[in-house]
């Protein structure tokens, strides 16, 4: 069997992915201060040993009010680049690509752990308290979620800046790839959407008004952002039921493009409550259709996220040319050797070769043992 295009590197300007499995970025709210410490070293290092082409860590904030929780990730300040340093270099050390994805919550932020309980926020005895957060208007995400202040046209510039700040702290900080993050209703998407956006200046009203922020961004970040390095964006590339929308997507993909964007990450929905509460039917692969229009009609790579699986309907998604990277995320966490588990099930790794080799000799030679070779 020909080599699967799911194990096939693939170079993105200087850099080169040894595979096309990308861990997907989710957050852990295990931070304290933005700063990386053990349990990211290890969560995100083991994704590392199971041979993920590319590791996300989480959404970094680029200031601490665009944090989503307190216990989020940050590159906001100069003092946190070490400890980001420390997960480069291990990801780099197994061969992997080390990823991370800048963001801004905006109205989104200041808020309690997923599965926190009622009335609690954040973990026990931890302290976390609430902060102002900041929209395009005053109007909250849905009822009962914090209300927002509208930013000035000022501190709009001011953000322009932070996220080009914050690019500049990953490239020293020895990340590969960088993902600015325009989904799931959080800051970027809510300039994008006219659901959220109802601003009269420069920065809301047409579908060019309301991309202007984020297209700002994005033009900020590459700058900032060595040109031998990937740019992606991820998208929610529809709000569901109404509002933001696939030709939107494309037209954003355009623009993306000509500002040296490499790969548009494709997600979905959030822009009206939690990043889960989107009015978007779900089943396997639902968004790769988005990854597969965004491809063909804005001419840029894509990366497919959301519900995939295994490593025969990742092969399978790449074969069609509906995308050129996987995103892998909850199997990711169900399953952290997810890549080389879909190496054996697509048959191409028999002798274990891809494992870390203090694995796989191991392995094989068990084959042996059980009878099966
Ligand atoms: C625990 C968790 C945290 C997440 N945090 C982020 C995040 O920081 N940034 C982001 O863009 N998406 C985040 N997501 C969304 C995932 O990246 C992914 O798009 C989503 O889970 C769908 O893919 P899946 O079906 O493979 O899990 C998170 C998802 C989970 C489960």
């Amino acid at each position: 069997m020909s080599k699967p295009l799911l194990f096939t590197p693939l170079t993105l300007r200087g850099v080169v992915a040894p595979n096309r499995a990308v861990v997907s970025p989710m957050v852990q709210f295990r931070a304290t201060d933005g700063v990386v410490n053990d349990f990211h070293l290890v969560h995100l290092g083991k994704f590392a040993l199971g041979k993920f082409g590319i590791v996300f860590t989480e959404n970094c904030a680029v200031e601490p009010r665009g944090r989503v929780t307190q216990g989020d990730l940050g590159l906001w300040d100069d003092g946190q680049v070490e400890s980001h340093r420390r997960l480069t270099r291990f990801i780099h050390q197994e061969g992997a690509l080390a990823a991370t994805q800048i963001t801004h919550s905006g109205r989104k932020g200041s808020t309690a752990r997923v599965f926190d309980k009622r009335g609690q926020f954040g973990p026990d005895g931890a302290g976390w308290k609430k902060w102002e957060v900041v929209g395009p208007t005053d109007k909250p995400a849905a009822d009962g979620w914090l209300v927002p202040r509208a930013l000035s046209v000022e501190e709009i510039e001011g953000l322009v800046a932070k996220f080009a700040a914050a690019a500049r702290r990953a490239d020293a900080a020895g990340y590969d790839v960088l993902e600015i993050h325009a989904a799931h209703g959080y800051l970027l998407a809510q300039f994008l959407s006219p659901l959220s956006n109802t601003r009269n200046d420069l920065y809301g009203g047409d579908r060019a008004g309301r991309m202007r922020f984020p297209l700002a961004v994005a033009r900020a970040v590459r700058a900032a952002w060595p040109s031998h390095k990937p740019l992606f964006v991820r998208v929610s590339a529809v709000d569901g039921g109404g509002g933001w929308d696939v030709p939107d997507t494309v037209a954003f993909a355009q623009e993306l493009k000509a500002l040296g964007v490499d790969v548009v990450d494709c997600s979905s929905g959030g822009i009206a409550g939690a990043a889960t509460a989107a009015g978007v039917k779900r089943g396997l692969g639902f968004q790769v259709p988005f990854a597969a229009e965004v491809k063909r009609a804005a001419g840029i790579a894509t990366m497919a996220v959301g519900l995939i699986l295994d490593g025969p309907q990742a092969e399978a998604i790449l074969q069609a040319g509906d995308a050129d990277l996987i995103a892998i995320g909850r199997q990711a966490l169900y399953e952290p050797f997810w890549p080389v588990h879909a190496a054996q099930a697509l048959g191409c790794d028999r002798d274990f070769e891809m494992w870390p080799p203090e694995y796989g000799w191991w392995l094989e030679k068990r084959e042996y043992t059980l009878g099966r070779r």
